[in-house]
């Protein structure tokens, strides 16, 4: 069952359990076509910002980091939107359990963490079985964004997405951030410990 409240300013929050349905998010939004998943939003500081500047679009973020749940909820509150859902939750199992195939436009995955040390790799979340999972949810033409200031994650991600028949590396030039995507707090302390950040940009070629 979805417990699932608005409050008055219309910001989404559902509490995960285990006894649910699929949700089709258009159904939840009939209003907005365009749909954005959003994992690990951190604070939710440029989640917000996004939101903000593009109100015909659903934002759904997954954050599993409670005080930052609430800090999302607070600026969204603040900002009076209404086309933001937060999860609090992991991610990967709201995606399993909670989002119909071909749903999705863009999935953004910014700055998750880099477990540097090699025995801790496993621990990543760009996964071949995690980007098979995005495959399904993703609409066809749909965008797998991910930004990370760790260049040898930035080198694995790319090695595992090519593992995947039906993604086509489109990133920009030089790894450039997309107009779209704000600074967010990790990338603020990465470039200030002099770390690159690359944007990396994996479309959908599966058919329709
Ligand atoms: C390094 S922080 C980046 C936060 C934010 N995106 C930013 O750039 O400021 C990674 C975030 O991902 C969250 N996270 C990690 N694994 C997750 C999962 N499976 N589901 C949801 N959130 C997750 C962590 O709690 C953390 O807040």
């Amino acid at each position: 069952m979805i417990n699932y409240n608005f409050n008055r300013s219309g910001i989404g929050f559902l509490r995960f359990s285990r006894n649910i349905n699929r949700f089709n998010g258009i159904n939840i939004i009939s209003l907005c076509q365009t749909l954005i998943k959003e994992i690990g939003f951190g604070n939710g500081e440029s989640f917000i910002q996004m939101a903000e500047c593009a109100p015909d679009t659903l934002f759904i973020g997954a954050e599993v980091h409670k005080p930052g749940v609430g800090h999302a909820l607070m600026l969204a509150h603040k900002k009076e939107l209404n086309n933001i859902r937060v999860i609090e939750h992991d991610a990967v199992e709201f995606i399993d359990n909670m989002l119909t195939e071909n749903s999705i436009d863009r999935v953004q995955v910014y700055f998750p963490d880099p477990w540097h040390k090699k025995r801790h790799h496993k621990r990543r979340l760009i996964q071949p079985v995690f980007c098979d999972k995005l495959q399904r949810i993703l609409k066809p033409r749909g965008v797998l964004h991910v930004a990370t200031d760790w260049v040898p994650y930035a080198e694995h991600c790319i090695e595992v997405v090519n593992q995947i028949d039906s993604f086509d590396d489109q990133s920009n030039e030089d790894y450039a951030k997309p107009d779209y995507r704000p600074e967010t707090k990790f990338e603020r302390r990465g470039l200030g410990l002099g770390h690159e950040v690359r944007d990396l940009l994996f479309i959908s070629t599966k058919q329709a």
